[in-house]
């Protein structure tokens, strides 16, 4: 199947790489014209271990290709991802998705036959629908069906975290869109990883519930290690005995710094907007942002 990927940053690209050596025809694209330079010279802008290889890999075997020309990308693609970046919106907390609407509208505009257009960057419940108004007003003609298919890759295991994933999340409304994305993970299936099949938003929500429940795993043993220091206990005995309990379990369970990276103040952050706009705090998610 031929999978145009539009945004090759860490998502795009890694995912791109691992579609590609699934089999399929991948071809990447971006805005940036020095990244798809680079692309081109085999270079790998991002640090991934082992990307470099099979990105390299699937080059010579001619099923990777990047370009800066959306329209020649999704020419005869089935399913095009938008794996663009949904920073925080200044000033409110809201995840910016002015990359995605945009990439969507351009994305309607190059098409002329059926396609999957598949969510893969983080983006709040309700996203997907509007995805959806905005192609079918960019190209009122044009037969489609949208999907959710939210990306769990941690930065550095990235590679063995898209080939071995401990699920597959994909939000569907049609047959014909679950066929798809069921084609496109066909290795995944084979090799019995969860697939887990949902409707678009309670896919878009289980991403965001992911992280929020991981950063607060990580603040809760932050502050289970102050009450430690007062009390003198000491933190790592007190988590690897709470985390060989298997409802619990010892990931994201260290005392240190607060959670950080790319993802997760962003994500939750945004998670309790969601909440207070529908008049459904989340008050632990609120907490652990002002920790
Ligand atoms: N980085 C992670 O570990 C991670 C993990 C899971 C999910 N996510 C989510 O995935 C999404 C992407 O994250 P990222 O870290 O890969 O972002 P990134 O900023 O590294 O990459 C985004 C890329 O998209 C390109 N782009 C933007 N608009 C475009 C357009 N219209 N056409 C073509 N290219 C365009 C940009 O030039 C950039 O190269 C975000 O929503 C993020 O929250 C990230």
């Amino acid at each position: 199947m031929k999978i145009a990927m539009i945004g090759t940053g860490y998502v795009g690209l890694v995912s791109g790489v691992c579609f590609s050596d699934f089999g399929h025809e991948v071809v990447c694209v971006d805005k940036d014209p020095r990244k798809i330079e680079m692309l081109e010279r085999g270079e790998v802008p991002i640090y991934e271990p082992g990307l470099d290889t099979l990105m390299a890999k699937n080059v010579e075997a001619g099923r990777l290709s990047f370009t800066l020309d959306l329209k020649s990308a999704i020419d005869g693609a089935e399913a095009v991802f938008i794996a663009v970046g949904t920073p925080t919106r200044r000033g409110d907390g809201h995840a910016d998705l002015s990359y995605v609407m945009a990439a969507a509208e351009e994305i309607a505009k190059a098409a002329d036959h059926y396609i999957v257009v598949v969510t893969k960057s983080t983006v709040p419940v309700g996203t997907n629908r509007k995805v959806q108004e905005v192609v079918a007003a960019a190209n009122p003609g044009l037969e489609f069906d949208v999907a959710s298919n939210p990306e769990f890759l941690r930065e550095g295991a990235a590679i063995d975290d898209f080939m071995k994933p401990d699920r597959v999340v994909v939000g569907v409304e049609t047959e014909r869109a679950a066929k798809v994305m069921e084609d496109i993970y066909r290795p995944l299936y084979l090799r019995d990883f969860p697939i887990v099949t949902t409707d678009l938003e309670s896919a878009e929500m289980i991403k965001y519930a992911a992280n929020a429940f991981l950063a607060t795993k990580i603040t809760f043993i932050n502050e289970i290690a102050a009450l430690c220091e007062k009390v003198g206990a000491n933190v790592k005995q007190v988590s690897k005995g709470m985390g060989l309990d298997g409802r619990i379990g010892n990931k994201f369970l260290h005392a240190g710094p607060g959670y950080g990276g790319s993802c997760f103040p962003k994500d939750t952050k945004a998670l309790a907007r969601i909440g207070q706009e529908h008049a459904a705090p989340i008050s632990i998610v609120e907490t652990v942002i002002k920790v």
